[in-house]
């Protein structure tokens, strides 16, 4: 049941490739909530994905992008217009890809062209994407761009590798740029760092199933959902959220304030033995 929290309003979202996406739920809340959207992803994500399945179950049209593509992103605030038939009052980056990762090269061994690209694909395609809309005028008086990031921005985490790097640029992007849209026209620009959930890209995570467990052991309300997120999105986008901006927001059941839990520490009695070589060093990696 939705509440008309976004009733009338017009939104683009990018990143929903399948029913795991973070993305996907978003869009299905948003229109639940009233807004009339547009989806928008690669033209290979959009072959081999479900997003054309969801385009239909909510009436509403796919525009193929390439994130990293300044070209493309001009294209859908245009053609999102266009189609809406206005400005537009939210945005969500859902998108994050590193090839270090895929190809399972460790953070002391980075291929650095592959650097680049998880840079330009996870986080300076905030900017672009920002800054495309800007040119444009694309977006409302007191509209909401909100992106998608996670705790290993600000602390280490095994195996986050170079998307941790992007997702502290990211971070970054949402304030630099959040003071330039809010000041000229009250736009709002945010981060919602989320728990870790079982997606395509989160599933890229080394060790993510024990990293899952060790987050909800961590956290005192437990890991958030990925549907629990899209309704955290859906107050970012509304109008209950006007003056919240530049923000990284946690949305993880407490974890980022957490040093230590009951339920993490009884895990330790399991001890590290798989990780040891022969002479009992611990092999990190
Ligand atoms: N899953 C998690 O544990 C977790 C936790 C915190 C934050 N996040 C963030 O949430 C966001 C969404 O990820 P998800 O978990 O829903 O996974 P997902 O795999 O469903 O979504 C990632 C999306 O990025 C898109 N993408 C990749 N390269 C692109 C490009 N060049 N141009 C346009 N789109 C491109 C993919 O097609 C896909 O739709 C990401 O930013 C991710 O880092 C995920």
């Amino acid at each position: 049941m939705g509440y008309n929290l976004l009733k009338g309003k017009r939104g683009v979202i990018f990143g929903a490739l399948n029913e795991q996406s973070i993305a996907w739920k978003v869009a299905v809340k948003a229109v639940e909530e009233g807004a009339t959207i547009t989806l928008s992803n690669t033209a290979m994500a959009i072959r081999m994905g479900q997003v054309s399945d969801l385009a239909k179950q909510l009436n509403c049209e796919v525009i193929p992008a390439d994130a990293t593509s300044y070209e493309d992103m001009e294209n859908v605030f245009a053609r999102s217009q266009e189609i809406l038939g206005g400005q537009i009052d939210f945005v969500l980056h859902s998108i994050g890809m590193s090839p270090n990762v895929r190809k399972k090269r460790t953070y002391d061994d980075l291929d650095y062209k592959f650097l680049s690209q998880t840079l330009d694909i996870s986080a300076v395609s905030f900017h672009k994407m920002i800054q495309a809309a800007k040119k444009q005028n694309a977006i409302a008086e007191y509209g909401s761009i909100v992106a998608l990031t996670y705790m290993a921005a600000q602390r280490t985490m095994f195996g986050y590798n170079d998307m941790a790097d992007a997702k502290a640029l990211l971070e970054s992007i949402a304030r630099s740029f959040g003071y330039i849209y809010g000041r000229e026209h009250h736009v709002r620009v945010n981060t919602i760092s989320q728990s870790p959930t079982m997606t395509t890209a989160g599933s890229g995570v080394k060790g993510i199933d024990r990293l899952f467990d060790f987050a909800n052991r961590m956290s005192p309300l437990g890991n958030a959902t990925a549907d629990e997120c899209a309704d955290y999105c859906m107050v970012m986008f509304s109008d209950l959220t006007r003056k919240v901006t530049m923000q990284n927001l946690f949305h993880d059941g407490g974890f980022s304030s957490m040093g230590m839990s009951l339920r993490a520490m009884a895990t330790y009695e399991k001890g590290l033995e798989e990780y040891m070589d022969e002479n009992g060093n611990i092999i990190y990696g």
